[in-house]
């Protein structure tokens, strides 16, 4: 049997940050209001000519240091994100360039906020085939370059970061199971409504860029398939919910966290928070509240470690790893 190891992370936040106090200057809410309904309190914005590779380069820079692995011994690497660079070239191949890992596979995955957790468990496929050995896997967004700045019903919720990991094939443990699910019907709950089909709209704003979302309804798609995410996983694993050490979450907003370790009977001190330092991230969310959780000491080898997310698609899905 062979297993995908985390042999490293890493994380990048771009230097510029705006705190819910700065957003009450130009739209009509408050600190009080973010905080109370999402846990956010501040974002960070990438700067202007700073695109998602970049902040996936940083990222991948700090993980591949800490798995002591050289770029060059990459055998593949997946980017999960929703604002890539450019349509094409994907980002993982500007990334690939920019890293030094010449000649290996390297594509983009879009499942919106489930991002990570998708291009993970394609990556863990690869690994467990013997397809690969050495894989680099992204989580990297830009999502402050496609909101409406006038709506404040989503622009206070988005930022900018990105993570990554470096997995390596282990003969003794990793990665346990990977669980992914998608429902393409409820698309216009939570989406971006132009494209290069479907066409742009010069006349407005972004050309017509942004992300558009029915938030309430998000909510309790949210919470529901992430219930049955995790039921899903621990039955795989043949696992009591009790038996997790840590819960590591797409971080999107507080409440939906807490219902999720509430379900599985977890204090919050054992579920890694990072949404109030940088919003919902998208794909970036999750492997930067991993490497906060591996670079802060709280995660420890041997550990049994849960992720999950959900997102726009609407995506939802988990991994199940022993660190
Ligand atoms: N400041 C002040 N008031 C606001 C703001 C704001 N930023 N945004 C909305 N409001 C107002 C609304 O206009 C509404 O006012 P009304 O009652 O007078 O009409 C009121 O607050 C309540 O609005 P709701 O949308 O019902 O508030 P809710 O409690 O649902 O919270 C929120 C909104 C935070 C968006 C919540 O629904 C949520 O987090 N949903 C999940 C969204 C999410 O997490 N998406 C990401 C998951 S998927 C992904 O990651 C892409």
């Amino acid at each position: 049997q062979i297993y995908s190891r985390i042999a490293g992370t890493g994380s990048y936040l771009p230097e510029k940050v705006l705190t819910n106090d700065d957003l009450a200057k130009f739209i009509d809410t408050s600190d009080e209001w973010i905080a109370a309904r999402t846990g956010i309190r501040e974002r960070h914005v990438a700067a202007e000519g700073e695109f998602t590779s970049d902040l996936a380069y940083h990222a991948s820079v700090r993980a591949l240091e800490a798995a002591g692995v050289d770029a060059k011994d990459l055998d593949l690497i997946v980017v999960g994100t929703t604002t890539p660079d450019l349509i094409f070239p994907s980002t993982a191949c500007l990334l690939q360039h920019r890293i030094g890992a010449g000649g290996c596979a390297a594509f983009d995955v879009n499942a919106a906020c489930s991002g990570f957790i998708y291009a993970l468990t394609v990556a863990d496929k690869f690994i467990r085939s013997g397809a690969a050995k050495t894989v680099l896997v992204v989580g990297a967004e830009t999502l402050t370059r496609m909101l409406d700045w006038s709506d404040r019903s989503t622009c206070v919720l988005f930022g900018d970061g990105a993570g990554a990991v470096v997995l390596k094939a282990d003969t003794e443990t990793g990665i346990l199971s990977t669980h992914m699910h998608a429902d393409g019907g409820k698309k216009e709950l939570l989406w971006n409504p132009v494209g290069v089909s479907v066409g742009f709209k010069p006349d407005e704003p972004n050309a017509g860029v942004k992300v558009l979302m029915t938030g309430n309804e998000v909510f309790k798609h949210a919470v529901k398939a992430l219930d049955s995410v995790v039921e899903e996983t621990l039955e795989a694993n043949g696992l009591d919910r009790h038996d997790i050490d840590w819960l590591i979450p797409h971080q999107a907003n507080l409440r939906i966290i807490e219902a999720t370790a509430k379900r599985l009977d977890m204090p919050m001190d054992r579920v890694i928070v990072t949404v109030d330092k940088h919003g919902n991230t998208s794909s970036g969310s999750v492997p930067l509240a991993l490497d906060e959780a591996v670079r802060s000491g709280r995660v420890q080898r041997g550990q049994l470690v849960l992720l999950e997310a959900f997102g726009g698609g609407f995506t939802w899905g988990s991994a199940l790893l022993r660190y």
